[in-house]
């Protein structure tokens, strides 16, 4: 079964953007779970303008399925949350300062010694680790020397290849390195601009994955077709 943990980022910026607290961060984590989804994704980010390090403190209590919490762990800030919080899993990305969005995975052969140690600070605590990376053999390859446990497979240009109608091709690099990433003996996860139309064929594709982590797309779905309706929508595209 491939899990489908919410990511709750777009609430908590909704909120901030009237300041009190409405809508409510950790009711809608508490909601996401009774709707369905098998876990809850956070990324909290240094300026804390989604989801913010008191929003992660909170959330941990109510979580009854999978924690997630992805992050630039260059932040010390970031690191001290993560093993404070101890979520099911962290999941590392290498963001830049003040960056809009995750837009590349990690150069796991440039910055092997790094991730080496962090994913061992990070699972001596029991928190299981993924890695961000881009579908390219040689990353994945250099994925598995790390250490981590599994990796997360960033799907952009997937998402962006296959609206312009080019399902096969934008899925086949995934396709080559999920396999690879298997046979390293890695799990698999992915996101990144994963939407309701574009998740059925990567998962027919990939039915090994793991988990897949979906944010922005459910959540603009859930403004016209209710959050409980959309999560059921998106765990429909995961059973094929
Ligand atoms: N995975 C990572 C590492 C991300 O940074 C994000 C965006 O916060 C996602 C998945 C989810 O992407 P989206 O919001 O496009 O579904």
């Amino acid at each position: 079964m491939t899990k489908l943990s919410v990511n709750i980022n777009k609430i908590a910026t909704l909120r901030n953007s009237r300041g009190g607290n409405n809508p409510d961060v950790i009711k809608a984590a508490i909601d996401v779970q009774r709707f369905g989804a098998d876990g809850v994704t956070v990324h909290p980010r240094p300026d804390e303008r989604h989801i913010t390090y008191a929003d992660v403190r909170g959330i941990k209590p109510i979580i009854t399925t999978e924690f997630n919490i992805e992050g630039n762990c260059r932040e010390q800030k970031f690191v001290d949350l993560v093993l404070e919080v101890k979520p099911h899993q962290v999941t590392l990305v290498p963001d830049a300062q003040g960056q809009l969005t995750s837009d590349h995975g990690w150069d796991t052969i440039a910055h092997a010694n790094y991730l080496r140690e962090m994913i061992a600070l990070f699972k001596q605590a029991g928190i299981r680790v993924s890695i961000f990376v881009d579908p390219v053999l040689r990353m994945v390859e250099g994925a598995a020397a790390t250490g981590t446990d599994r990796i997360e497979l960033y799907t952009e240009a997937y998402a962006r290849q296959f609206a312009a109608g080019n399902r096969e091709a934008a899925a086949a690099p995934y396709v080559a390195a999920a396999r690879r990433a298997r046979e390293l003996g890695l799990g698999i996860n992915a996101g990144h601009d994963l939407d309701r139309f574009n998740l059925q064929y990567f998962h027919q594709q990939i039915p090994f994955l793991q988990e897949v982590s979906i944010g922005h797309a459910l959540i603009c779905d859930a403004l016209y077709l209710g959050l409980e309706n959309t999560i059921q929508i998106y765990k429909r595209q995961l059973i094929s």
